[in-house]
């Protein structure tokens, strides 16, 4: 087979990530995938700007388009609505599948984009869009495909319960937690979109559209962010047993007066109480609960926000549609050929 041609439209927090582990883990990817991840181009604003992560200056481009058309998968990472729609339409125009992380984006256009994929047959991947590097998206809509979801409970915003965390803990105000969770790579680039719930609403629409199989528009999603809590809030939580968490709600649910089914999301800061597993996610992790009918109760936990974090998401997303473009499937998932010993070592601790 020959090499796969990806081109990385935005090389920041995420982009960046993303091109230093494709060059890093070359061989690896390529072994697990059966052909090449050949890394073409990254498209940025300002090939000179400082970057931090040292990438091969020949690979930066202003030129996207020409990228794109020369791609056979785009990996979109710039962020926004304009230019990222118009530059996923255009790869899924010229017969390239694409991965992005730009939940914004998917909450707005998400019906546009996956209609002009399925019309060309092109695959639009988007894990790392909820939840960082949380696997959720594919388990949603994957695995659990056979079940009815009838509830989804979670934090979904790192850079707001790293905010809140702070506040708890350290006593910061939310401008100085907000300026460590900017310097940290987690907030957005406009991070009105974390304070305010935005982002949260966002994800809070992918995953009830997932989970419920339906179109929830995020208009829909009812949202309060974070701007509100004040220090003293924060504090009467402490002293009562409870922690302030941004919470996003997806439920199935039967419409009070109407008696209609239907379903309902939202987005506010709640008390939690100590006791309970969500009051433990500290940083910028998230956690995400899904109650199916058959399965039961699912956990989900780990990194929400952050560049490399984020970036094995979407590296996962990218070896996946890669081994389909190879193989027509998943192909040598099953038998990834690294060929390592398997060792004996028995039971040598029982504590963890
Ligand atoms: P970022 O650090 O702001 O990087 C954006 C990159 O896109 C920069 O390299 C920028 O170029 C480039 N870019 C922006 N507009 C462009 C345009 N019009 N033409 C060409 N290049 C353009 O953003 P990020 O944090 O990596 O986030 C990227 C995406 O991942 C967003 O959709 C975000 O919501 C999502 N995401 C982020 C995280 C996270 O923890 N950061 C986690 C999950 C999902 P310059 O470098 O020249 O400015
Ligand atoms: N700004 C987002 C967050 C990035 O803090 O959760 C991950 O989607």
């Amino acid at each position: 087979y020959r090499n796969l041609r990806v081109a990385l439209l935005g090389g920041g927090s995420v982009g960046a990530q993303v091109a230093r582990l494709l060059l890093e883990q070359k061989e690896e990817l390529a072994n697990r995938v059966g052909a090449g991840l050949e890394l073409i181009g990254i498209a940025v604003r300002d090939i000179n700007a400082e970057r931090t992560v040292d990438l091969p200056r020949e690979l930066f481009t202003t030129d996207a388009e020409s990228l794109i058309l020369g791609a056979d998968v785009v990996v979109e990472l710039m962020g926004g609505i304009e230019p990222a729609r118009s530059y996923i339409l255009m790869a899924i125009n010229s017969g390239a599948d694409v991965v992005t992380a730009n939940k914004a984006l998917l909450a707005a256009h998400g019906p546009e984009l996956f209609e002009a994929a399925d019309k060309v047959g092109a695959q639009l991947n988007y894990e790392a869009a909820v939840a960082g590097a949380i696997p959720i998206v594919r388990p949603l809509r994957d695995s659990l495909a056979g079940d009815t979801v009838k509830r989804i409970l979670g934090i979904v915003n790192g850079t707001t319960n790293f905010i809140l965390d702070r506040m708890d803990t350290e006593g910061d105000t939310l401008e100085e937690a907000l300026a460590t969770a900017t310097a940290l790579g987690y907030a957005e680039a406009d991070p009105t979109a974390d304070i305010g719930g935005y982002d949260a609403a966002q994800k809070a629409a992918l995953l009830a559209s997932l989970a419920f199989h339906t179109t929830v528009p995020l208009e829909d999603v009812y949202r309060e962010g974070i701007t509100e809590v004040t220090p003293q809030e924060i504090e009467s939580a402490r002293k009562a047993g409870y922690v302030i968490k941004l919470l996003a709600i997806c439920e199935r649910l039967t419409h009070p007066t109407t008696g209609v089914e239907g379903v309902s999301a939202r987005v506010y800061p709640a008390f939690v109480h100590r006791s309970h597993p969500l009051a433990a996610v500290h940083g910028a992790n998230n956690a995400v609960f899904v109650e199916a009918e058959a399965a039961g109760s699912l956990m989900f936990y780990g990194a929400g926000a952050g560049g490399v974090e984020t970036a094995s998401a979407v590296l996962g997303d990218l070896v996946s549609l890669a081994r389909r473009h190879v193989l027509g499937g998943p192909g040598v998932a099953a038998s990834s050929h690294a060929d390592l010993p398997v060792f004996e070592i028995g039971n040598v601790s029982t504590r963890y």
